[in-house]
């Protein structure tokens, strides 16, 4: 058996042309969706990402504006430009790229953007939301694994799902994500003591943790589905996930690729909560 790819790339081309749609209907109603994104530093990681996430904007049609900040930016500096978007009408998202230097606490930057705003779905009332099973932005990254589950028709309820990792960017709000669509759902992290006795168990099993090629044939169940979150260079260089992709693909059902599996998807549901909160703008 060769596993099905999941790709990722493809549901968001489709999903980009449905918003451009959307985004166009918007426009008859004088409404051009604004997300601001907010990137401080030099991280070159960072700076990829939000060049995609402009570029993606622009495709369908989001006005998106860029605000580059010093690396020695100071937190009040930092949550003064959040205020001052919180307040600007033609704003409908706010982003501010993560990670931040360590002058500046990410709770309190979270914290400060309006809820209505969080695109991007980390501030604690939306995550409170999110596992209330009321309707909110959802994070990004775990709300595109679960369209792309949806999408290639994987069985979630009554599934068992295993999360490997425990951010609360993607693994703690996946695993969320999961229980909501009824799996049932065992959390790993870096002090769990026999992985493999658990990773071995997963019907879906979801890797995002930042270790290349950390998870093997040895580690999944035959017929499993893998969602790798990873984004790692291999010892040549390469664009590689946490799991290694040739050594599972024989085994597995369905897998995402790395790249063009979780990543284009990420990007997608940020632009779709952008286009979500416009249509809220009162
Ligand atoms: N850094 C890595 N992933 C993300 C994300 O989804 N949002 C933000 N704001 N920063 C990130």
């Amino acid at each position: 058996m060769t596993a099905e790819r999941m790709n990722g790339k493809e549901l968001a081309a489709t999903k980009h042309a449905e918003m451009k749609v959307r985004v166009s209907e918007l426009a008859k109603s004088g409404i051009v969706p604004g997300l601001a994104v907010i990137l401080v530093g030099d991280d070159q990681a960072s700076q990829t990402y939000v060049r995609s996430k402009q570029k993606m904007c622009e495709k369908v049609g989001i006005h998106s504006i860029l605000k580059h900040l010093p690396a020695d930016t100071t937190e009040e500096v930092l949550l003064s430009h959040i205020d001052e978007l919180n307040n600007d009408p033609e704003i409908d998202g706010i982003l501010v790229q993560l990670p931040l230097p360590k002058q500046i606490s990410e709770q309190a930057v979270i914290e400060a953007i309006s809820p209505e705003k969080d695109v991007d779905g980390f501030h604690p009332i939306n995550i409170g939301k999110m596992m209330t099973g009321e309707k909110t932005f959802l994070p990004c990254t775990p709300h595109g694994i679960i369209e792309l589950l949806k999408a290639s028709e994987v069985q979630i309820a009554g599934s068992h799902a295993v999360v490997v990792g425990r951010s609360n960017i993607v693994g703690k709000p996946v695993g969320q994500l999961l229980l909501n669509e009824h799996a049932t759902v065992t959390y790993c992290h870096s002090r769990t003591v026999d992985l493999r006795a658990i990773t071995t168990q997963a019907d879906i099993l979801v890797v995002a943790v930042g270790i290349a090629k950390l998870i093997k044939k040895e580690d999944i169940k035959p017929g499993a589905v893998i969602i790798d979150v990873g984004m790692n260079r291999d010892e040549n260089g390469k664009l590689c996930g946490d799991v290694d992709f040739d050594d599972v693909e024989d085994i597995a059902s369905h897998i995402t690729p790395v790249p063009g599996g979780v990543g284009p998807m990420t990007i997608t549901m940020l632009l779709e909560n952008t286009i979500e909160s416009a249509l809220n703008r009162s």
